[in-house]
């Protein structure tokens, strides 16, 4: 097992030595946690079949589960990819760098291992400085999942990620907290027409702007994880809180009143009872560990303190998790997509 070093760069005077030591880490073969714009990654070279299999094995994550390769510029994309489709360009001018993911058919140099055992390749060109200058430094292809032991939620902060995998990973590179906190959106352009497989802080109105018609997996709205969802690894259970979560959706008095009366009921079981709620309501209840995660005015809040809030709730040892709905308009899909996961499809619409 390696020692995990610890180290903390500023994204606006980035230390190129240590970005140096970092990219020599993930060129011989290591593993480099680091900041993105999204949530932090777990960063292995990508073109190294044997990196991408201790990729696997850190997070303990099932191997036919494929990694994003990140790269830190838009001429990299063609050494990787066979055919870059003109909507594909255009999203790419509007969007990168930036929390965008988009899928390609895989040259035969990118190995099998990193695309799970996949023809098709997923990429992304994040805007984070840190994240740029690591990927120069290991040679221009990371693959990087989220920073997470599978099945947790992603990390937002380098302690989230060391409680995963301190001692997993060869360092953990500290830039603060994340700007945006829910993974990128994923666009499929190996399909007709292009498909959101994971929505993101880039939603679908912004995405039709630019391309013209894209739609979205259905699997990415159910409640249920019933249709097999095109992105492999949104099937798995994910995302989640130890404890059982809850969500009620519907108007904000009844919400409250019911999420009080579970709330009730399950501590005079005995259980400790957890509420994720927005500032604007949090002063409707009195009892349980309640976490405000952000102002129902400032979606983007919200979208930032989810996961630390899950993770939370872990340390609390709640037994169960009520949780108001929140479908804000513009992230609402991207965090009710996650929360839904959270709560593995337990949703009351009152
Ligand atoms: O924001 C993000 O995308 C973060 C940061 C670190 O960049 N990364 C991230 O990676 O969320 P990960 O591995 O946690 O999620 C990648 C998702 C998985 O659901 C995976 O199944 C899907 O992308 N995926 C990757 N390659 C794919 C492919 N070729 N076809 C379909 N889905 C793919
Ligand atoms: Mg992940």
């Amino acid at each position: 097992m390696p020692r995990t070093k610890l180290v903390q760069i500023n994204e606006d005077a980035i230390d190129e030595a240590l970005i140096e030591e970092a990219g020599e880490l993930i060129r011989s073969g290591g593993l480099v946690a680091f900041p993105t714009e999204t949530v932090y990654g777990l960063g292995g070279n990508a073109l190294d079949a044997a990196a991408s299999g201790r990729i696997y094995a850190a997070k303990g994550r099932p191997s036919d589960n494929p990694l994003i390769i990140h790269i830190a510029e838009r001429s990299a994309l063609d050494a990787i990819v066979r055919d870059v489709p003109e909507r594909a360009v255009r999203l790419a001018d509007a969007y990168w760098p930036g929390p965008l993911t988009m899928i390609f058919f895989a040259r035969d140099n990118v190995p099998r291992e990193t695309t799970g055992g996949l023809s098709t390749v997923a990429v992304r060109y994040p805007s984070n400085k840190i994240a740029n200058a690591l990927i120069r430094a290991a040679g221009g292809y990371v693959a990087a999942p989220s920073a997470n032991a599978s099945g947790r939620p992603s990390p937002t902060t380098a302690a989230h990620v060391a409680e995963d995998l301190d001692g997993r990973i060869e360092m953990i590179i500290d830039g603060g907290a994340v700007e945006i906190g829910l993974e990128s959106t994923i666009v499929d352009f190996t399909v007709e027409p292009p498909t959101v497989l994971r929505p993101g802080y880039i939603g679908r109105e912004a995405i039709s702007q630019v391309i013209g018609e894209v739609v979205v997996d259905p699997a990415t709205q159910g409640d249920h994880m019933e249709a097999a969802p095109k992105a492999p690894g949104m099937k798995y259970k994910h995302y989640a809180p130890r404890a059982d979560l809850t969500i009620i959706a519907g108007g904000s008095e009844s919400v409250s009143a019911r999420i009080r009366a579970y709330a009730e009921a399950a501590k005079r079981e005995g259980k400790r009872v957890g509420i994720l709620c927005a500032e604007e309501t949090k002063g409707a209840y009195p009892q349980g560990e309640v976490i405000a995660i952000g102002t129902r005015g400032d979606e983007e809040s919200i979208a930032r303190s989810l996961y630390a809030a899950l993770r939370r709730f872990d340390e609390l040892e709640t037994d169960c998790i009520f949780s108001e709905s929140f479908d804000t308009p513009r992230l609402g899909e991207a965090i009710m997509n996650r929360l839904r996961k959270a709560a593995g499809g337990r949703i009351e619409y009152i």
